[in-house]
């Protein structure tokens, strides 16, 4: 059987050629959006990008073509990453797997990168200050017996870096310094010695990712001087999402080992979406109906699911992904994601939903009736027993609840809702969403969590209280005002910071386009805080990367989109402003691509 797509304008063109004859067949495919047949085949199904297309007879050897367009018309297919994936034919019932766009994922010799500015240190991100002697050392590796460079080692070896500690390597002296902040540290290299002085242990351990780099970066020959650092920003983040394709365990802990290789130190786990709520929790087993999707599912096969795929976390999965992240400076901070994106949830519990409300509100993704309405008794059974299960799993004091995207006038037309609103004085869709934070998150801080939400949940009348945690994603706007108004903030703008928009706008490259295309230089084209207005500094605890997984089919299709652009992420959340700089960052992918590449990931 073969299958090949390609871009034509606005329109994907099909061919099909199959070595028998095929009655009755159906196409079923996903694309980023829903689409339709553009030579007036029946749609005979569709949910969000996922749509089933009546074909004609197909007779064997002979090329049947067609061609499909996204409804929407200011839509055309930006690159191979918006062909349909998880393709495959229904033929009375027998399914017919389609192969995949070849290739998938992004070719990584179609990026041509401007050659930077080489800095006297190969590491990213670039220390807050080096003072150079002149020098070099030879050193190939170190002998200590601190836990906390142990760490460092260990680390090392898994990602094919090492070894760091070695018997006949160059000693080291460990100081404490309490002069030191927290994750500071101070690296003298020089001919007589190399000494590390640090405050506390994540500084040693910085200390240690540092001279470890230089090591590997420098080829064993390390430029003498003394290294002062610190961050800028408490809250260096990395956001991954594993509900719209599903991650094997070993994925994200590699994920993390590179977090931690780049000083990053906090992992948004966003496990929950429309499609699936990939957590196994004991308090809601039958959750399970929703690790899978597909044929037969409560979702069919959206974001190239295909006929079958999916996945779950088991709570002892978690607990290692949380023991990894804890051994490597990373705290793990959950997502439950409501009220909205609960595509799944809305069909597993249908008792959410006001059966008498309209339901006539889409959701951008295309979704109908993905929302669970806070007027009905079972939603909040639901979220109380997620927020207490899901506290007790994760040690970090935060946990995310969602709150983004509610499809406007969601819940109109729900007696149920209209009783509430009316009772709690709110006038809007938006109000009620707010109120719905507000209550969701004075429960989590009951359970002694701290309560954190995309920043859709900072509005409306009655809104998430000022002691939750905002997470800026349309751009900064959001988050400035969060910040005015009393919240801690970390700011991840789309346009900067959504590592799975495409790099380039050529056809051949891979990605989506909505929020802005995202060079490497680009992802240091910002600030978090804006230079007129330096009280925020407090406010404004940091910066995230995002990865969003919709036309991710495979684990490895999402590390040329992270790498090298996590190298900006990780110096805007680490550097001083005055030091972030793109021809540097540039200056270093050359090394830091070869890092990655020891680490076996596929990048350019
Ligand atoms: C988001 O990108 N919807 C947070």
């Amino acid at each position: 059987m073969q299958f090949n797509a390609r871009i034509d304008g606005k329109k994907i063109r099909c061919t099909l050629l199959s070595d028998r004859n095929l009655s009755n067949p159906v196409f079923c495919y996903s694309v980023m959006a829903p689409s339709v047949s553009s030579d007036g085949y029946i749609r005979i199904k569709n949910v969000g990008g996922y749509s089933e297309i009546q074909l004609p007879e197909i007779e064997a050897g002979q090329e049947f073509d067609f061609t499909i367009i996204y409804e929407n018309p200011d839509f055309a297919p930006a690159n191979r990453a918006w062909l349909p994936l998880g393709s495959y034919l229904r033929c009375d019932g027998d399914i017919v797997p389609l192969p995949s766009v070849k290739p998938a994922g992004v070719q990584t010799d179609a990026i041509a990168y401007r050659q930077g500015k080489i800095p006297e240190l190969l590491i990213c991100p670039q220390p807050t200050s080096f003072t150079a002697n002149g020098e070099t050392i030879s050193v190939r590796g170190i002998k200590s017996n601190s836990s906390e460079l142990s760490r460092v080692n260990s680390l090392f070896d898994r990602a094919g870096l090492g070894p760091f500690l070695v018997d006949n390597g160059a000693v080291i002296e460990c100081i404490i310094d309490k002069a030191l902040s927290h994750e500071a540290y101070r690296l003298s290299i020089s001919g007589d010695g190399i000494t590390l002085a640090y405050s506390d242990g994540q500084g040693a351990f910085y200390g240690g990712i540092t001279l470890a780099t230089l090591i590997v970066t420098h080829k064993g020959y390390l430029p003498c001087g003394l290294i002062e650092d610190e961050p800028r920003f408490e809250w260096r983040g990395q956001h991954f999402d594993c509900a719209r394709h599903f991650y094997k365990v070993d994925t994200i802990l590699r994920l993390l080992d590179t977090m931690a290789l780049l000083k990053m130190n906090r992992f948004h786990w966003h496990f929950a979406d429309d499609e699936a709520f990939r957590l196994e929790l004991e308090s809601l087993p039958e959750l399970s109906r929703t690790h899978f999707r597909g044929e037969g599912e409560l979702v069919p096969g959206v974001f190239g699911g295909g006929a079958r795929s999916g996945g779950s976390y088991s709570k002892s999965d978690a607990k290692l992904i949380v023991e990894h992240a804890k051994s490597l400076g990373i705290e793990v901070m959950p997502e439950i994601e409501v009220p909205a994106h609960a595509l799944a949830l809305c069909k597993l519990y249908p008792e959410t939903r006001d059966r008498k409300e309209n339901g006539a509100e889409i959701s951008v993704q295309g979704y109908k009736q993905n929302a669970m309405n806070p007027a009905m008794p079972e939603s909040w059974r639901i979220w109380e027993a997620m927020v207490n299960e899901v506290s007790e799993i994760f040690p970090f004091e935060v946990l995310h609840l969602g709150g983004d995207e509610l499809p406007p006038d969601t819940w109109s037309g729900s007696p149920a809702a209209s009783d509430l609103m009316r009772a709690e004085a709110l006038e809007t869709t938006q109000d009620l969403q707010g109120w719905t934070m507000n209550r969701l998150a004075k429960f989590t801080a009951s359970k002694g969590k701290t309560p954190a939400g995309w920043e859709e949940s900072a509005l409306g009348s009655t809104s998430i209280a000022n002691d939750a945690v905002i997470f800026s994603w349309t751009g900064q706007g959001p988050g400035l005002k969060a910040a005015r108004d009393g919240h801690r903030v970390v700011m991840m703008p789309g346009q900067k910071t959504y590592l799975d928009m495409a790099q380039t706008d050529d056809q051949n490259d891979w990605g989506a386009n909505w929020a802005a295309i995202i060079s490497l230089e680009e992802t240091l084209n910002w600030d978090p805080v804006p230079e007129d207005e330096p009280e925020l500094e407090d406010k404004i605890i940091g910066i995230e990367g995002a990865f969003w997984s919709e036309f991710t089919t495979k684990d490895q299709e999402m590390e040329p989109m992270l790498a090298p652009r996590i190298l900006g992420i990780a110096t805007m959340g680490w550097q001083n402003r005055s030091k972030t700089d793109s021809d540097i960052l540039l200056g270093l992918r050359p090394a830091y691509s070869e890092l990655f590449r020891l680490m076996n990931w596929a990048v350019s």
